[in-house]
């Protein structure tokens, strides 16, 4: 039998069409455009979404018979808002999880609902992208739009509803709404009550690799594929992404460098950060993960490759950083391009370079750049050992891990080695195995993952970058601080 996972992006959508012993046997990409209106703010039509799928599956298929597609698993972009009227017509476009417009709203959850109550009835506290905090925008700034809500939902439920007419959710993805008692699976009604909403307006809740519901016959029609194809609920795309890394169970760490940037420490158990710097969501496999998500990882670089050195060419402008330059670069870059979540949480933080010279080439500031991410997560990381974690090693995945120079960054920033998995297909390939758990392919997540990932590649820290990297990581570490008063002053 095939399974198609979907991989829904900031910028795409990626699917794949994968056999029942893993093997890829087609991907498609649909790319969609994202409005950002003013700074900081980000949107997106949630009818592109369900264009690229429309569209994308026939593609996925050409060639290959459609009637052997058992199921369907879709990993998605988190906290997006998505809105529907009493007739599931989208409401405005999605609000989406790097817009950082809800500054007045958060400081309202955190400092007048408490980030102690928050977190006690969430494990969370608010943070901007988060789908809470937009809920009370729409309120107050469009409460024409607001009094229409029939249905809030997150943009992977608006595919698996095209899909099937089901209004459902995953725990992984809900988790990110500030909506959820993630200890105990369940909406909130304290939080759904301070958001002024109801539990009908919520979608119905499920574990990731449950099924919601079979795919509608004038959809399946359409997508080229039989009658009774199932549908996953789906996860988050890093819960998806850490399934498709074979993060399952306790404490594993998968590091994602995708538009955002993740590193997800798995469990079996629930547990909290008591600063709740990182977040304390469930897992697709039944469990539950701690997490620190930076808004721009990759999105940093492919921004300076692009936007401003204007190519697309990001191998060559690796080239000239050679070892020998490596943990010796004295410009220092603040990956803040959209604010920061983890661990700052802090919308008026911007990007930096700092320590520029006259003698500072390109080349130094792409390396800045892929340092910088580098120590931006390193400081989720810390967050992490901080509490007592142990980290001895990280799987490394999404578009970023693609470039050896900042795997080898990475690891010796970190000082831990990274493995890269032989699939490395992101959360689409989280949603197929999700997918093949539902339609009864293997017992479990764990089983899945047992039987379909292997690890391809190790990348070991070296010692004497370690050793150059840590010097620079404490001086890195001065920058945001000694900026911070400035960024909220500059943002007024
Ligand atoms: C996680 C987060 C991002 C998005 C990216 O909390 O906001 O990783 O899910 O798609």
């Amino acid at each position: 039998m095939y399974y198609i996972g979907i991989d829904l992006g900031t910028s795409a959508a990626k699917l794949l069409l994968v056999d029942g012993q893993g093997g890829i046997l087609n991907s498609v990409t649909k790319e969609y455009p994202l409005e950002l209106p003013q700074p900081g703010w980000s949107q997106q039509d949630p009818e592109d979404w369900k264009r690229a799928v429309m569209e994308g599956v026939p593609e996925l298929l050409r060639g290959f018979d459609g009637s052997q597609v058992a199921g369907v698993g879709c990993g998605g972009q988190m906290h997006g808002l998505v809105a529907l009227d009493e007739q599931d017509n989208v409401i405005r476009p999605a609000i989406l999880w790097n817009d950082g417009r809800t500054a007045a709203q958060v400081d309202y959850l955190n400092k007048q609902i408490g980030k102690e109550r928050l977190s006690a009835l969430t494990a969370n506290i608010a943070f901007a992208g988060f789908t809470a905090p937009k809920i009370l925008w729409m309120k107050e700034q469009e409460p024409e739009n607001y009094a229409r809500i029939a249905k809030i939902m997150l943009p992977k439920d608006y595919v698996n509803y095209i899909l099937t007419g089901v209004h459902a959710c995953d725990y992984s993805d809900a988790s990110g709404m500030l909506l959820l008692d993630v200890e105990h699976k369940r909406w909130s009604k304290e939080m759904l009550e301070i958001c002024g909403i109801s539990e009908s307006q919520m979608p119905k809740l499920f574990e990731s690799y449950q099924c919601i519901g079979t795919v509608k016959p004038e959809i399946a029609k359409e997508l080229g594929i039989g009658d009774g194809v199932k549908v996953a609920a789906g996860a988050g795309d890093n819960a998806a992404a850490a399934v498709g890394t074979g993060v399952v169970g306790s404490g594993g760490c998968n590091i994602s460098l995708g538009t955002s940037g993740t590193i997800f420490i798995s469990s079996d158990r629930f547990g909290v950060d008591p600063n709740n710097a990182l977040h304390s969501f469930a897992h697709a496999d039944g469990g539950w993960h701690l997490m620190g998500c930076m808004l721009c990882a990759a999105s940093c670089n492919k921004w300076l490759c692009e936007d401003i050195f204007h190519t697309a060419d990001y191998a060559a402008e690796q080239a000239p950083i050679t070892r020998e330059k490596l943990g010796r670069n004295h410009v220092y870059f603040l990956p803040y391009l959209m604010g920061e979540r983890s661990p700052i949480n802090d919308t008026d933080a911007r990007g930096t370079f700092t320590g520029i010279t006259m003698d500072t080439t390109r080349a130094d500031l792409t390396q800045a750049v892929l340092e910088g991410v580098a120590f931006a997560i390193r400081d989720s990381f810390e967050v992490a050992k901080s509490l007592g974690l142990s980290i001895p090693s990280s799987k490394i995945c999404g578009g970023g891990s693609k470039s050896p120079l900042w795997r080898t960054i990475f690891a010796s920033v970190l000082g831990i080695p990274l493995e890269m998995v032989k699939t490395e297909q992101g959360p689409g390939y989280g949603g197929a195995m999700l997918a093949m758990v539902s339609c009864g392919e293997y017992p479990s997540v764990q089983a899945a993952a047992e039987a379909l990932v292997e690890v391809a590649q190790v990348i070991q820290p070296d010692p004497e970058l370690t050793a150059l990297y840590e010097q620079r990581y404490q001086q890195f570490r001065q920058i945001y601080p000694a900026c911070k008063e400035l960024f909220a002053r500059l943002a007024r």
